[in-house]
């Protein structure tokens, strides 16, 4: 037996050059493998521009803003060595992927703090294709908050055929004129929506043009990478259909209305995009009003097509939940009301939001709560969501994904997530198979309402 220190010091001398999309890769002559998809991944503090003429010191993957964007295959083996080069400790946690406790990247629950300085060799085989991505999980408000947000991309096993794609990380920044960094979080907004960042920004760039072929079958994938927001996404003139959501194939694609994407979200689309010199217009609708968020324009290109065919992404193989036989767990979230700061120096975090009466407002090795509910490996349970608040509240739970069954508010085709956006006074039923041992997450994505009571987590024995 090779401990992992051992395994990644062996590895650490057999560094190899960068592969292909700038991203450095490293080979594992070791291990017999010859699969591409091995990464290096560091995260550090780097300069960046996102406001004209301002400098922002942000924290960054790979030294930028847009993070690399991770490509694995369905059930190929991908590995990242991570390099933390922050000034404090963290962990990287894969949003979405079905992968053992070990990687979840979670402090305490799944493993230790990877200290500044530090590696550590992430590895997994992804279980399902689509759209996911990476993010720390320790000072989350601040982490997240100053840039450390990427996509992680897993292809279907079997090639799906578009001309083109488009990778789109939504985000509004916490940032002054002259690009510094202004107040992340206030008690007063924890307690409410949270803190709205003021620069709206997809890529890095606030309402960009990006050029696309024209007449291009194109695989459009938002990811909501925002602490705080939702998006209301919609193109009003061009027509798109709705592919995936949250990583998770629709069985049906249907047209694009307007769809809510709260903060840890994703929408896959398909268009077909128009002539050379048009363009297509994403929007964030707000009420009646729709505001842009970023244009793809096209450019002179070979491709003619004409329309998107309207057939499935293939199926990922989600364990089909026993509905009939499925035990009935319920939660309800809610608010604690102006609860002040534990000490009187505010030095602690205050707790607002509560899952079944219980705050967890802080992470620490010697503060481990209870979990929120003990499940027995391989059974089924429907989860009842109930949010008794006035806020709307997107609802993720680590290593599963849910299959949603209904609402007390609207009608709901069934479908696949992670990650459930409750509107306000909201139920909604979701099911699953608890096939996955662990201590896993289960938290609100807005990072403020996480950080001040709304997270707990699911033990699977
Ligand atoms: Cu994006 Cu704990 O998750
Ligand atoms: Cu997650
Ligand atoms: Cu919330």
């Amino acid at each position: 037996m090779i401990n992992r220190r051992d395994f990644l010091g062996s590895m650490l001398s057999t560094v190899v050059g960068a592969g292909a999309l700038g991203i450095p890769r490293f080979s594992l002559a070791a291990s017999g493998s010859d699969d591409p998809y091995d990464y290096i991944l560091t995260a550090e503090p780097a300069d960046i521009s996102l406001v004209p003429g301002g400098v922002t010191h942000a924290l960054c993957f790979d030294g930028g803003y847009p993070a690399p964007i991770i490509r694995g295959r369905q059930g190929k083996t991908l590995r990242i060595l991570f390099k933390n080069r922050l000034n404090e400790p963290t962990t990287i946690h894969w949003h979405g992927l079905r992968i053992p406790i070990e990687m979840d990247g979670v402090p305490f629950l799944s493993q230790p703090p990877i200290a500044a300085g530090e590696d550590f060799l992430y590895e997994f085989v992804p279980p399902d294709a689509g759209t996911f991505w990476y993010h720390p999980h320790v000072n989350s408000i601040i982490q997240l908050g100053k840039g450390l947000v990427g996509a992680i991309i897993i292809d279907e096993a079997e090639a799906v055929d578009f001309d083109h794609e488009e990778v789109l990380l939504l985000k509004n920044w916490h940032v002054n004129d002259d690009g510094s960094f202004s107040e992340f979080t206030s008690p007063r907004n924890a307690a409410r929506m949270g803190t709205p960042g003021r620069w709206e920004t997809v890529n890095g760039q606030h309402k960009p043009t990006f050029p696309v072929p024209a007449g291009a079958l194109t695989r459009i994938r938002l990811l909501n990478v925002d602490n705080t927001l939702i998006y209301n996404v919609a193109i009003p003139d061009h027509s798109a259909w709705v592919i995936a959501i949250d990583g998770s194939p629709v069985d049906q694609p249907y047209p694009l209305q307007v769809h809510a994407m709260g903060p840890g979200m994703r929408l896959d689309l398909a268009l077909v995009t128009p002539v050379a010199g048009e363009l297509v217009r994403i929007k964030n609708a707000k009420g009646r009003l729709m505001f842009d968020l970023v244009n793809l324009q096209a450019e002179a290109s070979a491709f003619k097509r004409q329309t998107v065919p309207v057939k499935p992404l293939p199926a990922n193989p989600i364990p089909k939940p026993d509905i009939e036989h499925a035990e009935t767990v319920n939660f309800v979230f809610e608010w604690e009301g102006a609860i002040s700061p534990a000490d009187k120096d505010g030095n602690s975090d205050p707790k607002f939001w509560t899952i079944n009466r219980r705050a967890w407002d802080k992470m620490t090795a010697d503060y481990i709560p209870d979990p929120v509910a003990r499940l027995v490996l391989g059974k089924n349970y429907i989860f009842n969501l109930r949010n008794n608040t006035p806020n709307r509240h997107p609802i993720h739970l680590h290593g599963f994904i849910w299959k949603v069954l209904n609402s007390n508010k609207k009608e709901i085709v069934p479908f696949h997530t992670d990650t459930v956006l409750l509107e306000k006074y909201e139920t909604v039923q979701v099911a699953f198979v608890a096939d996955n041992p662990g201590r896993w997450m289960y938290h609100c994505h807005v990072i403020e309402h996480m950080k001040t009571g709304l997270m707990g987590y699911i033990e699977v024995v």
